[in-house]
């Protein structure tokens, strides 16, 4: 069952992604040579209950931490640690809270101070292929359509799409129905209905699409430890044009990837 939000339950959701949003920037404001991840999750947790609002991850299914950070070859699901980033390196922060009783959840991958230039173009590919995605998250169309949007774009480019993580309904839960693959057939899956609410989470590699769980039991990586990136919104099913909830614009005012290169 997919649920159908209804206006005042969006309005929350809007508030709650907002929220990521915010504490996204504000880790943003911090992700430089040195820092360790550690660092960054300690200001996303300290931000996110100066908010009144709870962090979504911690606790979760046993997950020991505020956020997660992905570091160069780690796809999604690692874990803050004591490890200080570096020149050079990306690193995909993935945020999620509870505010009044409804879910926000979104991720960025930033680099850290000047990096190569095909992770730069794996950068930018990745947070375009969101956006294609948002483009095919419309009323009518279907669950496959958002898929084969994100796929097309990596795909043309070289890079490939992780098929085991897929992003997801959200709302009174953080993981909800339906799954939303980053691959697929246009016009295939269930149809997307006004007032669906899902996160659209691209993880894309430059190498092989296989990936390996550490024996962390979260952190994901790729297989060849070549790298990986990852951006997701959170979005709301409308006719014509989908609304995104969660926004990378205060990110985007702090943080610009061409600052150092
Ligand atoms: N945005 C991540 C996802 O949808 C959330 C991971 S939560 C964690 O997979 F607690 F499992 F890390
Ligand atoms: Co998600």
């Amino acid at each position: 069952m997919i649920a159908i939000r209804t206006e005042e339950e969006i309005e929350i959701l809007r508030q709650c992604n907002l929220l990521v949003s915010k504490t996204l920037a504000e880790v943003a404001c911090n992700v430089k040579p040195g820092v360790t991840t550690l660092e960054l999750d300690r200001k996303a947790n300290e931000f996110i209950h100066d908010h009144k609002a709870i962090p979504a991850f911690l606790g979760y299914k046993g997950y020991p931490k505020t956020l997660c950070t992905s570091v160069n070859h780690q796809v999604v699901h690692g874990i803050p640690s004591s490890y200080a980033l570096k020149e050079g390196d990306i690193v995909s922060v993935d945020c999620g809270v509870l505010y009044q009783g409804y879910y926000g959840d979104a991720a960025y991958t930033f680099a850290v101070g000047k990096i190569h230039e095909r992770l730069k173009q794996l950068l930018i590919i990745t947070w375009e292929s969101l956006y294609c995605g948002i483009q095919a998250a419309i009323e009518g169309n279907r669950i496959g359509d958002i898929g084969f949007a994100v796929q097309s774009h990596c795909e043309k480019a070289g890079f490939s799409v992780v098929r085991e993580m897929v992003g997801h309904g959200l709302g009174k839960s953080l993981h909800e129905p339906p799954e939303v693959p980053n691959y697929g057939k246009s016009g295939k899956g269930v149809k997307l209905k006004k007032g669906m609410v899902i996160c659209i989470e691209p993880m894309i590699n430059m190498g092989k699409k296989e990936i390996f769980q550490e024996a962390d039991g979260w952190t994901i990586r790729t297989s060849d430890f070549q790298p990986s990136a990852h951006f997701e919104h959170a979005v709301v099913i409308n006719k014509g044009k989908a609304e995104v909830l969660s926004t990378f614009q205060y990110i985007e005012e702090v943080y610009k990837l061409d600052d150092y290169n």
